[in-house]
């Protein structure tokens, strides 16, 4: 049988802070859990945009589906040729048509 060198497994209490941290974060879980999960509550994130949208549109004064370059020929020239430079590759010389070619 081997010699001890000193070291013991020793048998103390799990500090009380740690214990309430512990099952603090179990609390939360729980509870983010519940809150989080859209079978439970309902929650959804696109309920959380819609919603943030709207209140975006209503302090902007104004519906956020509005283009706000749709008649300046600048930005549609601007936009043709970053279109043709970036996504063409992959969707083709016409957009209306949407079709990627992978
Ligand atoms: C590397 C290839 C590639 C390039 C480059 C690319 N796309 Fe796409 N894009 C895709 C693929 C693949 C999809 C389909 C993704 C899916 O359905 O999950 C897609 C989907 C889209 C959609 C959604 C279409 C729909 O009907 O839902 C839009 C909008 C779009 N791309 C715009 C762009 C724009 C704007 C650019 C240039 C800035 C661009 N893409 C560049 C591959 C590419």
């Amino acid at each position: 049988m081997q010699e001890n060198d000193g070291i013991q497994e020793g048998h103390h209490k799990i500090p009380v802070g740690m214990v309430i941290f512990f099952a603090a974060l179990a609390l939360w879980m729980i509870w983010y859990i519940y809150r989080y999960t859209p079978g439970i509550t309902g929650w959804s994130q696109y309920k959380v945009y819609e919603k943030e949208s709207m209140a975006e549109a209503q302090r902007a004064g104004k519906p956020l589906t509005e283009n706000p370059y749709e008649r300046d020929e600048k930005a549609v020239a601007e936009g043709k040729t970053l279109y043709a430079s970036n996504c063409t590759a992959c969707h083709g010389i016409r957009s209306r048509e949407a079709s990627v070619r992978i």
